[in-house]
């Protein structure tokens, strides 16, 4: 059964990645989780200085889900690559670094710092944060802005190029579109859905920021007509994130037609669930006679004349 995938001149052992922010660095898990067996981490968002992120409290614990208000805290790319990356490099997996950015000069830069690294084998670039004020939503929410920014990094690098899109506008399948027309490579499909909580006691939001990007089950139905939305609308690859908890979750995705899928929040209970879904995924397609996950890819039997979503496609 091949379970590999190829994206430009990357190969992946499978189609299961860990998602930005849910893995930290990739180094924090060596004893609980061989990481040589993930299709590949994708890094928490690096950007060009070190970031505090927003005050606490910036997590919420919703029903099946979870509200995260971090603001793109991390440890800025000179420490990624001093710090993190030797250990990286001898993982055995592959390294997708995940840019956030202020200013489309500091995608351009962390970028270029970035692909000069032997052990970074690719990007994605999180235009999609709604937990910050600068960059994240407000350049992810303008489809120019996603064209020009996707433009400028295409011309940086030769590495696979993965734009990490938000659910928070009306046609997610324009930005697709655009990223594609500038040369993306993939695009990743979901970012986190902007919501809130609040306690009744106090009155007060739960996180300090009122706001903040709901992730985990409560998603995935969302993801999934996003997912679908997208792979219809664009010929590169869709990489489908949202509240994916087991490989049932990740088979849905693929029959939508994801190509590839990480796994975000269900890491926080389970740092090996990357792992054991792959397994079932892999188990699935032999159960099934399916010798390539390519085979699951968007094969989903919709019946056209009722569907809603194709009919503004
Ligand atoms: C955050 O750091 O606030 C979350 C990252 C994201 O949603 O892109």
């Amino acid at each position: 059964m091949k379970e590999s995938f190829i994206l430009r001149n990357v190969e992946f052992k499978n189609r299961i990645l860990v998602a930005s922010g849910t893995f930290g660095y990739g180094d924090e898990v060596p004893d609980l989780v061989d990481i040589s067996k993930l299709g590949g981490i994708v890094t928490k968002s690096l950007s060009m200085k070190p970031r505090d992120g927003n005050p606490n409290p910036r997590i919420a614990e919703t029903a099946s889900g979870m509200l995260n208000s971090i603001g793109l805290a991390n440890i800025g790319v000179h420490k990624f690559i001093n710090d993190k990356l030797p250990t990286l490099k001898i993982s055995g997996t592959i390294v997708i670094a995940n840019i956030a950015a202020s200013t489309v000069d500091e995608y351009c830069v962390v970028l270029e710092l970035l692909d000069a690294q032997v052990g970074v084998h690719g990007f994605e670039i999180n235009v999609s944060c709604p937990n910050v004020k600068e960059g994240g939503l407000s350049f992810g929410t303008d489809v120019k802005l996603v064209s020009f920014i996707t433009k400028e990094l295409r011309k940086r690098t030769e590495k696979p190029l993965i734009i990490k899109l938000t659910p928070n506008v009306t046609h997610i399948s324009d930005f697709a579109r655009a990223c594609e027309a500038e040369g993306a490579d993939a695009v990743s499909v979901i970012n986190t859905v902007i919501g809130m909580s609040v306690n009744i006691n106090t009155r007060k939001p739960k996180i300090a920021t009122t706001t903040g990007g709901l992730s985990g089950p409560a998603i995935k139905p969302i993801a999934l007509a996003k997912v679908y939305e997208t792979s219809n609308a664009v010929k590169i690859p869709v990489i489908g994130i949202g509240g994916i908890a087991s490989w049932e979750d990740a088979v849905e995705f693929f029959i939508v037609g994801a190509s590839m899928v990480q796994i975000g929040t269900a890491n926080f209970i389970n740092p090996a669930k990357g792992i054991s879904v792959a397994e079932g995924v892999k188990q699935y397609c032999k159960k099934n006679g399916l010798d390539s996950i390519d085979l699951l890819v968007k094969s989903l039997q919709t019946n056209k004349t009722i569907s809603i979503i194709d009919s503004w496609l």
